[in-house]
């Protein structure tokens, strides 16, 4: 009776199935009420009665070892492993992690939707582009000073490709190609040779705005201007036009709106000053019209270029770094649903 027990017990230790079925077969041959270990209780009765207290605990221990096994592989062939899972038509599926949008495609889709609403249509422009379209077109002659107000990338092998500094080269690109009227935005990235601080970094983006038509005048300019602060930073929000120089604009001037992070008062952000700058902007310079085969006469326009970036910190308050749009910390990219 040892003896069987013992070589059963190595039997069962070694136990493999490959299927459902031959896991069956094992159970049938060991434990069911004609298996082998069932027999060995009904020899049982046989055992000398001194020792029936020994064998009896080791006939137990073996039965016990037996559907132990035999529930281990089970469970290799059930729900808990990962190909079985798999192939369970009826499994609930598992939660698909969506992403979310970058907080700068938020603020350039919402940019883009004000203006929508007043006609506005989008096209885009190369990011890679030649002199002419980012700087001569736009009437910065060659070796003017005004070309030093943005440092730019260029490359050694051909002085004429450079990293657009602005998106005002699709500007060039399209008055070139169509006819007024024009009233279009211009979105993308541009790239300038700068230094990485909290408010600069050496690519940023910019949405450009261009309006050409007949009559259009600096009113205009500035009502459209001021419909989209509102619209933007909310009704309280006000605009100032300073004066500035740009060679494609005449007049030129950029804007600031009330900082609305302090509601004017004056912080960090805005430099004390109440005031934030988020846009330049003017009159397109008749050079410019004349240049891509527009009549200055005949027609006139605005244009101007807001800086997204800029944008999105004064609207999601509380990003003080620039940096923090391009570092891609999930943690931060979550924070932004919609
Ligand atoms: N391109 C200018 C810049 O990047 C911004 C700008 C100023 C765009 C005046 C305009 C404009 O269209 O009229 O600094």
């Amino acid at each position: 009776m040892r003896n069987r027990i013992n070589q059963l017990k190595n039997e069962i230790n070694e136990l493999t199935a490959a299927s459902m079925e031959e896991l069956e077969a094992l159970r049938i041959k060991y434990i069911s009420k004609k298996g082998e270990i069932t027999t060995l209780f009904n020899d049982f009765r046989e055992v000398a009665n001194e020792e029936k207290r020994e064998v009896g605990q080791l006939l137990n221990d073996l039965k016990n070892a037996a559907q132990d096994k035999i529930n281990e592989l089970k469970e290799s062939f059930s729900g808990n492993n990962e190909a079985d899972q798999k192939s369970d038509l009826t499994r609930t599926a598992d939660p698909i992690k969506l992403g979310t949008r970058h907080p700068l495609s938020l603020v350039k889709n919402e940019i883009i939707d004000i203006f929508a609403r007043i006609g506005f249509t989008i096209a885009e422009g190369p990011e890679i582009e030649d002199d002419w379209h980012v700087f001569s077109a736009l009437n910065f002659p060659p070796e003017h000073p005004a070309r030093d107000m943005q440092d730019t990338f260029f490359i050694e092998q051909n002085p004429d490709v450079v990293l657009r500094t602005h998106t005002s080269s699709v500007q060039t690109r399209i008055m070139s190609n169509q006819k007024p009227p024009i009233r279009m935005l211009f979105p993308g990235r541009v790239y300038r040779n700068e230094a990485i601080s909290y408010r600069a970094h050496c690519f940023f983006h910019q949405v450009e705005g261009l309006y050409i038509d007949k009559d259009v005048s600096f009113a205009d300019l500035k009502q459209a201007l001021m419909y989209f602060a509102k619209e933007m930073f909310g009704p309280e929000t006000q605009i100032r036009l300073r004066p500035s120089y740009f060679p494609f604009t005449e007049p030129s001037a950029e804007m600031d709106i009330s900082c609305n992070l302090c509601g004017g008062k004056g912080c960090p952000f805005c430099k004390h000053t109440g005031w934030v700058e988020i846009l330049g902007c003017g009159m397109v310079d008749p050079n410019v019209l004349s240049g891509v085969g527009i009549d200055p006469e005949a027609y006139t326009g605005f244009a101007f270029g807001l800086g997204v970036d800029r944008i999105a910190m004064l609207r999601y308050e509380g990003i003080t770094s620039i940096k923090l749009f391009y570092e891609n910390d999930p943690r931060f990219l979550g924070c932004f649903r919609r």
